[in-house]
């Protein structure tokens, strides 16, 4: 087991009506002129925009707002964020919605605390040293933005729409307000690319050489057996609110560290699909699904016996002690087919409804390896090579 901190500072309020308790906290965590950034519509149509709007107003907060957040959010908003909240004098953000509008809310809170361009935080041209306060209230258990590190910024303004990340402790959010009842309106494919989000935040932990990883390895697949579980059976039912609340914890469980305490963790999937998701605009539950079972065959000799143990304490494959490879491969066919049960695709065709080319592919790798000068991944260490060969594996699968 490695040396770890373990750091988690969101207070969460979980539960229902928790959206009342959003004046106090607010004032607790001394805001005093808020930015409201939310996505496309369906907060407003849900009805839970208005009565955050009339939670704010009763309480004497001021605000303004901002909407229009896309999916794999764009810089371009973040910078009509900054230089809202800097013309205003707004000093705390809120973001209502799911991971897309939180990391939007988080560049946004990145860019009111350093001099420069925002983007060189994103590109690696500058550090995260500070950021202005964020709260969210979560619409969607997926992408576990609520409680992580991580945001997530396509750039739009240049063509090459590249996805990076830039994240640390500056960027966690003060507070996280989840009503299960909240994610009742999620459609059912929306729903399937958050379980498999969670349960790849949880894998990206799991698959790595480190030993003695009981208790983490416990929490870890226990995690994955129950989003397993409940995922068909709430996709099934959307108005069950024991279920919607389940999983709703299990999102934020699976990417606030407790999976990860002690272990190095892989990532290559999650930075394969960002290329997927910033190229092709794709859900990004959808595309880690698309590519986790090339990424996974193409690795797996790197520590089998880790596969097997996955296989058998996970997806309840019987150990055949006489052939770990067939074992460990049974392990991932299975994990496959549970993601097409959830209606998630497994190879890229399915992903983006026709055949990538070749080109799309070496474009994609070398992008994702910053022009073949940098690798991806832990768990195998990953080259431009490494990337195109598993880009077309994930190109043939179905
Ligand atoms: O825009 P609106 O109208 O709100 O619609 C959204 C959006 O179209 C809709 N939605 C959200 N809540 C809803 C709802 N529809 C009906 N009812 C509700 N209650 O769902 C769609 C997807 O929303 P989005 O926020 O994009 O989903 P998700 O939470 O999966 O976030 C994905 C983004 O997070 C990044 C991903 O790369 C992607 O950009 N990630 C962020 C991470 C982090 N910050 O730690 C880690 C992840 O690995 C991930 O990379
Ligand atoms: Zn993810």
């Amino acid at each position: 087991m490695k040396d770890f901190k373990y750091y988690a500072p969101t207070e969460v309020i979980f539960g229902k009506n928790s959206e009342e308790q959003i004046p106090a906290l607010l004032k607790k965590h001394g805001a005093t002129k808020v930015l409201v950034h939310f996505g496309g519509g369906s907060a407003e149509r849900s009805g839970l925009l208005p009565l955050i709007r009339t939670l704010l107003t009763q309480a004497g907060i001021p605000f303004r707002e901002l909407g229009g957040v896309v999916p794999n959010p764009h810089l371009s908003k973040v910078r009509e964020g900054i230089a809202l909240c800097k013309k205003e004098g707004l000093d705390f953000i809120l973001a209502v919605g799911g991971g897309s509008v939180i990391d939007s809310a988080k560049a946004i809170s990145y860019g009111l605390c350093y001099d420069g361009d925002v983007w060189d935080l994103f590109c690696g041209k500058a550090e995260l040293k500070a950021a202005a306060p964020v709260a969210c209230v979560l619409t969607i258990p997926a992408a576990g933005s609520e409680m992580s590190e991580g945001c997530v910024i396509t750039n739009d303004e240049d063509g090459q729409f590249l996805k990076r990340s830039c994240g640390g402790d500056p960027a966690r959010c003060r507070f996280a307000v989840m009503n299960p009842e909240r994610t009742y309106t999620l459609p059912a494919y929306q729903t399937a690319c958050g379980i498999t989000d969670m349960m790849m935040h949880t894998m990206e932990r799991y698959f790595s050489h480190d030993d003695d990883m009981t208790i983490t390895d416990a929490l870890a697949e226990a995690l994955l057996r129950t989003v397993m579980d409940l995922g068909p059976r709430v996709i099934a039912n959307p108005n069950d609110y024991r279920l919607r609340a389940q999983v709703m914890w299990a999102g934020s469980l699976a990417h606030n560290d407790i999976t990860g305490c002690g272990t190095t963790g892989d990532w290559g999937t999650h930075d394969l699909e960002h290329e997927l998701s910033g190229m092709f605009d794709v859900a990004h539950g959808a595309g880690l699904a698309a590519i986790w079972g090339s990424w996974a065959r193409y690795v797996r000799h790197e520590n089998l016996t880790r596969f097997v143990q996955f296989a058998v304490n996970v997806m309840g494959v019987p150990n055949d002690f006489k052939d770990p490879d067939g074992t460990a491969l049974r392990g991932i066919a299975k994990m496959e087919e549970f993601y097409r049960s959830i209606g998630m695709p497994t190879g890229i065709t399915e992903l983006i409804g026709r055949e990538i080319t070749n080109e799309e592919i070496l474009e994609m790798a070398h992008k994702a390896s910053n022009g073949g000068t940098s690798t991806l991944g832990n768990f195998k260490v990953l080259h431009e090579v490494d990337m195109v060969a598993i880009y077309c594996m994930a190109a043939k699968s179905k």
